[in-house]
């Protein structure tokens, strides 16, 4: 018989996504794997972006307990404690790791790891790379380690469906060299990034369209706190910004920098939490007036000198950051909700796993804690990959099979960025929430983009209150229980204005 073209990869665990997350458990598998990615590994990935760093407890006067006290502060009441007391400590092995794996994180003169602030961090403790594009080299340095290790196989593609046999998973379906192919497998680990391309303004990769997401929801994953998205307050504002916008990063005001209105009148606390900050640029914006980040004079830096990737960014939009007011506006960062899982990874579907911004452990509650992401990441990657290894699998998954491309229809993005762009911002209520619901309802079964937006509206909905980066006007108050969202597709879809979304206690948990 004709080999296939996916006979080598039949039977290994699946890794969806080129970012640090997936590449990070192909690293950690000690199984033969496939990581499929959109490109290149790290390339079209939100992590390749990251700016500020990696935040580790790290410095003399530091201490996990601290970490873990500021993570649970910013979360707002939603983060699970006994995942951010099992993850965060993980911060400075991560970093050995990762300096093991050959990313050089800035040091002081006496070899010392340099730390950055962040806003609502009681401590310096952000490790960076290269100044201020740590994702960058983070996954460079990652993907240097996947092409010398000969287990990883690696596919361009894209994953279409997850195959499930009496709801566990038994194979997968991708788009690979204009085929679609058909591959037996007991294990898929999503690793597929965030939704900020859902959205008209981000500073994600536009790649970022939950698409993971989506495919976890139809193979009847449960999904957690979708209602839960985070804009960064400090996106470069140039011009007519459209899709994605740069980042200015919080950095930048942890060294010092001041927002500014027009008038060079200072209007909030520069280093408060992520959904403080951009609610009140916001509120500002709205009242009309123009909002600037001021980094002329940064105490004892030189800003081209500690952020040489932002003074380029600038320099390119015409502004010398050094002398000039930098123009900035929120923009969609970050996806606190994703698939529902526990600190192994494990999903509510045998066999699927998902780790990085497309799941959500509890770690980062209503509102992430800056740089917890890409610390999160390199650690549920590893857990995810030793508990695979753990894993017996049953030795029947040869089958492969290719067929023709059946192209997806793509016209239903844009409306769906019209719609959670009007009524999924910074500030949400009733009316808006309730139209973008039953415009996305119809287009749901068919569209990704349309499905994951819909569970992100209906949870919204159901949350009647205002808490960390979900603000309701119309319910401005914080409830006195904090509760997580758990739903399924099919919640979704059977919810036509009554509670079918469940929510439990964040001690409760469901995975
Ligand atoms: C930033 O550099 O401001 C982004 C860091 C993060 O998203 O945690």
């Amino acid at each position: 018989m004709a080999r296939n073209f996916g006979d080598d990869f039949a039977g290994r665990p699946l890794i969806v996504g080129g970012g640090l997350a997936g590449m990070m458990a192909a690293l950690s598998m000690q199984r033969p794997s496939v990581l499929l990615c959109p490109a290149r590994p790290g390339e079209a990935s939100s992590s390749m972006l990251a700016q500020g760093g990696i935040s580790a407890c790290v410095a003399a006067d530091d201490t996990c307990e601290l970490h873990i006290a500021d993570t649970l502060a910013a979360g707002d009441g939603l983060c699970d404690e006994s995942v951010v007391a099992r993850i965060i400590p993980e911060g400075p092995e991560i970093i050995a790791l990762l300096e093991r794996y050959g990313v050089v994180f800035d040091r002081d003169a006496a070899g010392q790891l340099i730390v950055g602030q962040e806003a609502a961090h009681s401590r310096r403790r952000v490790v960076h790379a290269c100044g201020d594009s740590t994702g960058a080299a983070v996954v460079k340095a990652l993907a240097e380690q996947i092409r010398q290790t000969p287990r990883i196989r690696v596919m361009q593609g894209e994953l279409r469906k997850i195959i499930l046999h009496e709801g566990e998973v038994c194979g997968w379906e991708a788009d690979i060299g204009g085929r679609r192919l058909s591959v037996g497998s007991p294990a898929i680990v999503l690793a597929t990034g965030g939704i900020g391309g859902l959205f008209p303004y981000t500073t994600n990769v536009s790649q970022a369209t939950g698409s993971g997401l989506a495919l976890a929801a139809r193979a009847g994953a449960v999904i957690a706190d979708p209602e839960f998205v985070q804009f960064h307050p400090t996106a470069l504002a140039v011009g007519n910004a459209q899709g994605r916008m740069s980042l200015i990063s919080e950095a930048v005001r942890g060294e010092g920098a001041f927002l500014l209105n027009e008038r060079g009148e200072r209007f909030t606390d520069e280093l408060a939490p992520r959904d403080v900050v951009a609610r009140a640029i916001q509120a500002h914006l709205s009242q009309g007036h123009q909002v600037f980040l001021d980094a002329r004079t940064l105490p004892g830096l030189r800003f081209a000198e500690r952020f040489p990737g932002i003074d380029v960014i600038c320099r390119r939009n015409g502004i010398n950051p050094s002398t000039m007011l930098i123009p900035v506006r929120p923009a969609v960062h970050y996806h606190m909700g994703g698939v529902a899982t526990d600190t192994c990874g494990r999903s509510t579907v045998k066999g699927l796993w998902a780790c990085g911004e497309v799941a959500s452990t509890g770690l980062h509650g209503a509102n992430r804690l800056a740089s917890n992401s890409l610390l999160e990441a390199a650690v549920m990657g590893r857990a995810v990959a030793r508990d695979i290894d753990a894993s017996i699998f049953p030795a029947m998954f040869g089958h492969v099979s290719e067929n023709r491309l059946i192209p997806e229809n793509s016209d239903v993005l844009p409306a769906v960025r019209d719609l959670t762009g009007e009524c999924l911002g910074i500030l949400r209520d009733e009316p808006a929430l309730r139209k973008a619901e039953e415009a996305l309802r119809p287009m749901a079964e068919q569209s990704d983009a349309a499905l994951v937006a819909l569970m992100m509206v209906c949870a919204a909905r159901e949350r009647k209150e205002s808490r960390g980066a979900h603000a309701r006007m119309d319910y401005p108050q914080q409830a006195t229980t904090a509760r997580r969202t758990f739903m399924t597709m099919s919640d979704c879809l059977g919810h036509v204005g009554k509670n079918t979304v469940s929510f439990h206690s964040v001690s409760e948990g469901v995975v």
